[in-house]
């Protein structure tokens, strides 16, 4: 009681916290775009860290994992319904205005989805469709890394190449990606799962409702947002230079499932 009372606004940070918004542009809508991105990276956190919890418990219980499992789905269940905001939530007009001056950056340069995937499962599940069987077995995780499901996303539609947001994110985050891997070959949910509660039916429940939230659910919606603010003939997609996403986003292309 001597020392100075805790207040709830420096406990939070809550200064720091709203001086986190930085609008490149004069359009007011582009205030809702950042700061959703910034509450979908906080959840994105929390669901790291109940899965970094699981991994690195010492005396692991159904009953903790199906708990933590249970916050994941959770988080999901409001990243999926609120994704409204950019659904519903933006003037069209303001987006695509606003967007021109954010180029190359994308939400596909979001390092905290991509530790969810890796986290989540082995490797081999995140692999391209096309080399996903040739690679099941293989114990080379640079190999693996190599053929990444989404190093094929954010590519140029007319030329195939990858796209500066492509180039630049595997470039600050490739090494982080291979560490992780390495890290949670041995520990990632799929294999806890089939090491310690392969015939739990509660256990294998809430692993494909995370599995449907994450790889369809979000997905889709989130699909469903590219397509109301940037859908166009793909040919003249190809004449601005656009990008593959018609045919990388949607989740029947990529097929890919965390549990099996
Ligand atoms: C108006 C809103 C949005 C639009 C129009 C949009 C559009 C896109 C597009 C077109 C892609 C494919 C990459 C490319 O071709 O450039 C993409 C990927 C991605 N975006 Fe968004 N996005 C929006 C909001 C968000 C939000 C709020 C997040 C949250 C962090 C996000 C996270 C991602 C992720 C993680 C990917 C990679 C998905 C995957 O690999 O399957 N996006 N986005």
């Amino acid at each position: 009681m001597y020392s100075d009372y805790l207040t709830y606004w420096d406990y939070i940070h809550l200064d720091t916290l709203l001086s986190l918004q930085n609008p490149k542009t004069q359009f007011p809508d582009e205030k809702v775009f950042i700061i959703y991105h910034q509450i979908t990276e906080l959840y994105f956190n929390l669901i790291l860290w109940e899965i970094e919890q699981i991994a690195d418990h010492k005396n692991l219980t159904e009953k903790f994992f199906i708990e933590r499992l249970d916050r994941i789905i959770r988080y999901f269940h409001l990243l999926e319904n609120s994704f409204t905001v950019m659904v519903d939530g933006l003037e069209k007009e303001q987006f695509l205005k606003f967007r021109m001056s954010l180029l190359p950056s994308s939400g596909f340069q979001s390092a905290q989805y991509r530790l969810i995937e890796i986290c989540s499962t082995d490797l081999s599940n995140l692999i391209h469709i096309d080399f996903r069987e040739g690679l099941q077995e293989s114990d080379d995780i640079e190999k693996q890394v190599e053929c990444l499901y989404w190093r094929s996303g954010a590519t140029e539609l007319a030329s195939g190449k990858k796209t500066l947001t492509l180039q630049q994110f595997e470039q600050k985050y490739i090494k982080l990606f291979t560490e992780t891997s390495l890290k949670y070959r041995e520990r990632n949910l799929q294999k806890i799962y089939q090491q310690h509660f392969p015939q739990s039916k509660p256990v294998i429940e809430k692993l494909r409702e995370f599995d449907q939230l994450s790889n369809v659910l979000w997905r889709l919606v989130h699909m469903r947002t590219a397509a109301r603010y940037l859908h166009r003939d793909p040919e003249d997609i190809k004449a601005t230079g656009g990008t593959n996403w018609q045919k990388y986003l949607p989740p029947r292309f990529q097929r890919i499932m965390f549990f099996s």
